[in-house]
């Protein structure tokens, strides 16, 4: 007889067979979605500095990485336009021959239905002073007057083909207006993706980058707290009675506890957001050589899927569905 332990966990770790058998969290390449940035007026596609790996596409590489994207079997793309000009209302979001318009049109030509396409409904990529609305004339985000310009943007992404807005401007209402709009306008089918729990992070900087962003200040005004759990679940609850199809939570690894507890009580799929700096993080941490970049990689995903996500936004998205094929 033995004096050890009588419960050993350890059984289910043996071997590679016994740990896949009873694996709790599976990743999927149909729950990726891959986020890609467009810009208007480039020939080439252009490296961003702070995200390497990932590129302002021009529409031409544009397809060429959608169909990647498609044939590796991801769920979807979330796409962001560069306009080559910004002005105080954000002009060129609600301009059919826009880029972020023009390039959904291009994506869905190159992909059709074969991935979910998707398009941030935003102004800061638009607006030269950088911010997700419109300014009252103190300087102030307005925000009625914004969901005006949302329900504008909403009709000129939907009828570019767009199959889900991602609405992240954080705008009190937005949900509801572009509803809305939509509804009214024929749009029955098209989807709303709320972003319910979206936190004012320091884990955009690289998307500034990448959008070439010119904002001063910050966005505290309209973006959650990151200490702010309760509030999190409140946006989550109200994008949901507006009629968000789908809700997110963003960023994701500084938020798990948020994302677990949307998961536990939204009757809708809850996303999560792997954002631009988290992406940074393990990339330079990486080419340092001071962590396994796949291994890392993949235990951010799976730990964002494990504390309740059903889909991931990760700039990861195709190369990790190749290794899902081939592990
Ligand atoms: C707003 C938007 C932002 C991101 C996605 N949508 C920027 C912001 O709110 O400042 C950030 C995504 C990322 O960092 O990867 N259009």
């Amino acid at each position: 007889m033995s004096d050890g332990p009588t419960i050993r966990p350890r059984r289910l770790r043996s071997t590679p067979a016994m740990r896949r058998l009873v694996a709790e969290t599976r990743l999927h390449a149909a729950e990726l979605v891959l986020p890609m940035f467009v810009r208007e007026g480039v020939s080439e596609p252009v490296p961003i500095t702070s995200m390497p790996g990932v590129m302002n596409h021009s529409l031409d590489s544009l397809r060429r990485a959608v169909t990647e994207a498609a044939e590796a079997g991801i769920g979807g793309v979330m796409l962001f336009g560069i306009p080559s000009h910004k002005d105080a209302i954000g002009s060129g979001a609600t301009d059919d021959d826009g880029i972020l318009n023009v390039a959904t049109r291009a994506v869905i030509e190159e992909v059709g239905t074969s991935l979910v396409v998707q398009t941030d409904l935003c102004l800061d990529e638009f607006t030269d002073h950088g911010h997700c609305g419109v300014l009252d004339a103190r300087g102030r985000v307005d925000n009625d007057a914004s969901l005006e310009r949302y329900r504008d943007m909403a009709i000129a992404q939907a009828s570019a083909g767009s199959h889900l807005l991602g609405l992240s401007g954080m705008m009190d209402g937005q949900v509801a207006a572009v509803r809305d709009v939509l509804d009214r306008n024929g749009f029955t089918d098209t989807a709303i993706l709320g972003y319910a729990a979206k936190y004012a992070s320091a884990f955009y900087g690289p998307f500034r980058e990448a959008v070439q962003s010119s904002l001063e200040g910050d966005r505290r005004s309209y973006q959650l707290d990151p200490g702010n759990r309760r509030e999190g679940l409140r946006e989550v609850m109200l994008d949901v009675e507006e009629g968000a199809d789908v809700v997110m939570v963003k960023p994701a690894m500084s938020y798990l506890d948020v994302l677990a507890d949307a998961a536990a009580v939204s009757p809708v799929p809850v996303w999560a957001y792997q954002v631009s700096g988290e992406y940074s993080m393990i990339e330079a941490a990486a080419a340092n050589g001071w962590i396994d970049r796949r291994r890392a990689i993949e235990e951010s995903v799976v730990g964002i899927k494990r504390a309740g996500a059903d889909a991931v936004l990760t700039y990861w998205a195709t190369e990790l569905a190749g290794w899902l094929r081939r592990p």
